[in-house]
């Protein structure tokens, strides 16, 4: 589903994402951690296209994305959530969910102005939109301003958000970062229903290591900007360099 090949970006002299080269298998939950700094967030920028790669080369479904814009790549089926939510804060909850949805005949200037021509397919949305809302358990904040959730509903709202935009891959950013335990579990639970019953890649930064040890089929380790390690959870922890730099042993 993804290969990247030796990708490459500095800022400056800092090399932020410094040749790394990983794979995501369709159809598989794939963790990337490391420390602050590491260079995780920047490597998701490169492959949704927010940021470019000084090298390297970016394949998704064979397609080489690597210098195309963030818009193309979204509407190919890979999509990014944000570590600090970036929403759409003074619209509402549902408003927020609808935007993604590619192809909505309501957005064509012509036809923008005979709603009859779009009211069933916005209502149709709407039903959509509202049951990914009841999945992720924040139906009831549907009319809410996305800027007067809890800082936990608006990491769900940005995982619900890349949803809407029928994605194929998912980059998440510290999907449970700010959120309570119970909830960060819940959150992963709807990752492998969402895997298990549509199919969907992630590719998923996390720090809570107890929770994200759960769900992947493999993980990733950054530090400095490399790709240090790679394997299955136990053996990532056996890696006495991932324990050096990571757990600081
Ligand atoms: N836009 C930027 N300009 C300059 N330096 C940046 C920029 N974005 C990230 N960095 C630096 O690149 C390194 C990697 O950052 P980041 O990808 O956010 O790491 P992580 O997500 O693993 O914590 C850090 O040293 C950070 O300060
Ligand atoms: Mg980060």
């Amino acid at each position: 589903m993804l290969t990247l090949t030796n990708v490459t970006k500095s800022f400056g002299q800092l090399r932020a994402v410094d040749g790394v080269s990983l794979t995501a298998p369709a159809g598989q939950v794939i963790g990337l951690i490391g420390p602050n700094g590491s260079g995780k967030s920047t490597l998701l920028s490169l492959i949704a296209g927010s940021q470019r790669a000084d090298s390297g080369q970016i394949l998704f479904e064979g397609h080489d994305i690597t210098h195309l814009a963030t818009d193309q790549i979204f509407r190919q089926g890979l999509v990014r959530s944000h570590q600090d939510p970036a929403l759409f804060f003074r619209m509402t909850t549902l408003d927020n969910l609808l935007l993604p949805i590619k192809g909505q005949q309501g957005e064509r200037p012509l036809i923008a102005p005979l709603h009859h021509l779009w009211r069933a397919e916005e209502e149709a949305n709407a039903t959509a939109a509202s049951q990914v809302l009841e999945q992720l358990g924040v139906h009831h904040q549907f009319a809410t301003l996305a800027a007067d959730l809890s800082g936990g509903q608006m990491k769900l709202l940005e995982l619900g958000r890349s949803l809407t935009g029928t994605p194929k891959l998912l980059l998440l950013d510290e999907p449970t970062a700010g959120v309570a335990p119970a909830l960060a579990y819940t959150i992963f639970e709807q990752i492998e229903r969402l895997r298990a019953t549509q199919g969907l890649t992630f590719l998923i930064v996390e720090h809570r290591l107890e929770i994200l040890f759960d769900f992947v089929d493999s993980l990733y380790v950054m530090h400095l900007g490399k790709v240090i390690a790679h394997g299955t959870p136990a053996e990532v922890a056996a890696n006495q360099q991932v324990r050096e730099v990571y757990f600081g042993e």
